[in-house]
This record gives C-alpha cells, sequence and structure tokens, in this order.
C-alpha cells in the first residue's frame, strides 16, 4: 500500500492564500508560503488569494472561490493546490472531489520539506514517523465516515472496509516498527557522536527563519566564489557546498532547513531531526530579516530551537540581512569579546559580504589552529586521537623518527587532546 505519497522535483502549484479576518492568528503570510514550496523544490504556477470570516466547514474556502480555482486549473498545468493553512482531512477530501486535482495543506507541505531534507538515519525516522502519524489521521477520519455511511445502510463488511482496516493495521505496525527503531537509535547516539569522525575543514550551517534570505547569502556567497570546487559536493547535495574564504581558507557551508512560523506542534520533533548539520557545525550563521519588525522574536525563537537540539552552545554568527529595505542602515561589522562578530548585510544586493568573509575568517583564526605538530614515537596515542579525530591532513616521519603532523584543528580539541594526555602540546606545535 501506498502510505504517504511522495510528490516530484518540480510540480507546478496553485496557492490558496485565504485571509481570515475573524482569527488574524489563522494567517500565515503568502510570502511564507511562496518560500516553502520553493524549499520544497517545487513551482508556484498560480495564486489566489481571498477574505473571509471563517473557514467554511465543508470546503475551508467556499464553493464561490472554488468555481474560480475549477476555471483556472482547466488552462492546465497544474499539479497540485496547496493551501496556506491546516485543512481537515474531509475538506481535503471534499475539494479533491469537486476540482479533480490533489490538495495538500500546509503542514503536508512542511513535511514533504522536511523529507526531502532529514539527512541521517535518525532524521529520516523521525520525519517518517510525523508523515505516518500524518497519514494515520487521514485515514482514520476516512473510516469513520465510511463506517457511519455503513452503518447507514445496513451493509456488512465489503471490499471497501476491508482495504481500509488492512491500511489501519499496516499502518499502525510501520509506526511501531518506526518507534522501535527510533528508540534503538537513539540509545546508540550518545556514543556515536562523541567518536564520529570530524571533517578537517571547517564546517558553517545557516539557520534562520524562512524567508529571511538564507538561501540568496548562500547562493550569493557561493556563486561569487571563483575558487569553489564543489561539485562533489553540489552533486551529491545541493544543500552543501565547500568555497573558499580569503584570510582563512576552505569551508563547508551547509543550508538547513528554514525555520517557520507557527510550526504545527506535531512536526517539532521532526524540524529539529533536520538540523543535524547545525549540530554537527563548527559555527552557525543565523540569518535575520532586519527589515521585519518582529525580528527580536524570531532571533529569541531559533535561539530556543537550538537550545532544544543542544545546539546552544555552539558560536553563532549573527547576519543582519536586508539593510537595503531600511534606510539608515549600512554595512558594517560589530565585533565582540567572547563571540562571533554581528554583521550588517544586503543579500540580494550582495552588499556587506566582505564583513561576513571577515567576522568568519576572524572567528576560525581565533579559534582554530592550523600548522604542525611535531610528535615524538611514543605519542601514539595522541597521534591516533588526532587521526580520530580526522583533522590530519598529510604526515611525514622526520629524520630524527618523530611524526610531522600537518593538523587544522578547533583550539578546544587541540586544548582537551592536550589535556588528557596530560601534555603541553602546544610546546610542539608551529603555527603557519
Ligand atoms: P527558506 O528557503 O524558506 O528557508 O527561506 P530563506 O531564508 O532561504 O530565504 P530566501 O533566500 O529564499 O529569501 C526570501 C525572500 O527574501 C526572497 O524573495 C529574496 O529575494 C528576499 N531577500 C533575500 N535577501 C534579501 C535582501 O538582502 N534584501 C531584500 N530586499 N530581499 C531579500
Amino acid at each position: 500500500m501506498e502510505i504517504f505519497q511522495q510528490y516530484k522535483v518540480g510540480e507546478s502549484c496553485l496557492l490558496v492564500d485565504i485571509n481570515f479576518s475573524s482569527n488574524p492568528e489563522l494567517n500565515a503570510e503568502l510570502s511564507e508560503l511562496q518560500g516553502l514550496v520553493h524549499a520544497a523544490n517545487w513551482q508556484v504556477k498560480e495564486v489566489v488569494s481571498l477574505n473571509r470570516k471563517y473557514p467554511d466547514p465543508k470546503y475551508f474556502c467556499g464553493r464561490g472561490k472554488l468555481d474560480e480555482i475549477s476555471e483556472k486549473l482547466k488552462e492546465g498545468g497544474i499539479d497540485l493546490i496547496v493551501f496556506n493553512h491546516s485543512i481537515t482531512p474531509s475538506q481535503e477530501r471534499n475539494i479533491e472531489t469537486l476540482l479533480s486535482c490533489k490538495v495538500i495543506d500546509r503542514t503536508r507541505l512542511i513535511l514533504e520539506i522536511f523529507s526531502q531534507r532529514a539527512k541521517t538515519h535518525e532524521g529520516k525516522l523521525q520525519v517518517e514517523l510525523a508523515q505516518l502519524n500524518y497519514a494515520a489521521t487521514r485515514l482514520v477520519r476516512g473510516w469513520t465516515h465510511l463506517e457511519r455511511q455503513k452503518g447507514g445502510i445496513g451493509v456488512r463488511g465489503g471490499p471497501g472496509e476491508t482495504q481500509l482496516e488492512l491500511d489501519r493495521r499496516l499502518l499502525r505496525q510501520r509506526i511501531s516498527q518506526i518507534e522501535k527503531r527510533l528508540d534503538k537509535v537513539r540509545k546508540q547516539r550518545g556514543l556515536s557522536r562523541a567518536s564520529r569522525k570530524k571533517n578537517k575543514v571547517p564546517t558553517i550551517a545557516f539557520v534562520g527563519y524562512t524567508n529571511a534570505g538564507k538561501s540568496t547569502l548562500f547562493n550569493h556567497i557561493s556563486g561569487a566564489d571563483v575558487l569553489a570546487k564543489d561539485q562533489l559536493f553540489a552533486t551529491l547535495d545541493p544543500t552543501l557546498r565547500q568555497i573558499h574564504i580569503p584570510k582563512l581558507g576552505q569551508v563547508v557551508l551547509s543550508d538547513t532547513v528554514g525555520f517557520i512560523r507557527n510550526l504545527p506542534h506535531d512536526l517539532v520533533e521532526a524540524f529539529c531531526a533536520t538540523l543535524e548539520e547545525a549540530i554537527e557545525a563548527d559555527l552557525l550563521v543565523h540569518v535575520v530579516d532586519y527589515a521585519d519588525s518582529e525580528y527580536i522574536s524570531y532571533i529569541e525563537q531559533v535561539n530556543s530551537v537550538l537550545t532544544q537540539i543542544n545546539a546552544h552552545e555552539k558560536p553563532v554568527l549573527i547576519v543582519y540581512n536586508k539593510i537595503d529595505r531600511l534606510e539608515s542602515v549600512h554595512p558594517d561589522i560589530h565585533y565582540h569579546e567572547d563571540k562571533p562578530a554581528d554583521v550588517y548585510l544586503s543579500a540580494k544586493e550582495g552588499i556587506g559580504i566582505d564583513y561576513l568573509f571577515e567576522a568568519i575568517a576572524r572567528h576560525f583564526n581565533q579559534n582554530w589552529l592550523k600548522g604542525v605538530l611535531t610528535l615524538e614515537p611514543q605519542k601514539a596515542k595522541v597521534r591516533a586521537q588526532l587521526y580520530a579525530l580526522g583533522v590530519v591532513e598529510k604526515e611525514k616521519i622526520a629524520d630524527d623518527g618523530n611524526y610531522q603532523l600537518a593538523i587544522t584543528i578547533a583550539k578546544s580539541d587541540f586544548d582537551a587532546i592536550s589535556h588528557m594526555n596530560k601534555l603541553e602540546l602546544m610546546a610542539n606545535f608551529s603555527q603557519h
């Protein structure tokens, strides 16, 4: 059985954006929805906007508007209708039946993005669980609906009922299977993360609210970099790039899925699972839409999710983006003693990007060591630990029999290894 329908890249969508005057809290920004559709690698073909007081119980947006949508569908080229809200399973079915077109709601769209972005085994399981739970609410209601019908006309059994029963049972089995696997993976996680090999190239994860401009900035700096030899990353994973930063060298950038306003509660865990790159990264670049009057509250919300996923101790560099929309703000950099600098820029106009490079280089140059460590042969344990961290770039045995290891390593890791082995390794390290 196909439990959860998968969509293709490039689906053409018609967006339905409704403004509810009775309950403004229900309203989500159209630009956010467009951003989400874009993040799912789909295309926006049409937008239908309307005002209503309350949702229509049967069709969510009312018959008149659906007739208008139906006309647009006749022109062809639309694969999906996307609602900017959560709609009930029966509303979804009613609209699909009326329009003969697939309908998805905001929650389903968000799940689609998560499923495309989750990378680790645990992340994928977490997202699949959220998808199945979502499908379960759809199936269960479908079932009740049919059961009522069945009672009404006094028929027992029948092929429709059997199929639904089977679907429900398979769904339950799959959910419990995934829950068990997740349990197992979580138990192993603590151990494996500690021993996981680190990339010797510093990694930077972009985080921020959806629409803050993360992807624009990401594309700008990776595209602007003529030295980027990132074909390997580009083909394997479009959200990872290796670029060259002046006065620093190579770094790996990763673009994470954007934070979403009013994220449906059931999806919080699945969302956290898409943020593994942030947990693994050496530096977080938090992109903020500085032109949004509520930017402070968004910064706080992002910080609270970072705490939830245990990434709150990571160094965070804040980029105040979209300064082109603010009259008296110019590109700038504000240094801090104990944390990375803040940068003011416009990703779209490409102004202030040098300050970002400056802030990144300064952070790593202050907190990372690059050079050669000389070790006597009896210090093989230290050598093994450095290899386990994945920080050794080259090794040579000198004439006196000592190891000479070219390393790039976070200062904190270097200090931890020195401490663990009760050695003053700095004395044998020459920086270049
Ligand atoms: P998600 O992919 O949904 O997470 O969003 P994002 O944070 O990656 O935002 P994205 O880069 O897609 O930008 C969102 C919108 O903001 C787009 O319409 C951009 O053109 C616009 N934008 C991004 N940076 C700037 C900027 O510096 N100035 C202005 N005026 N608009 C910007």
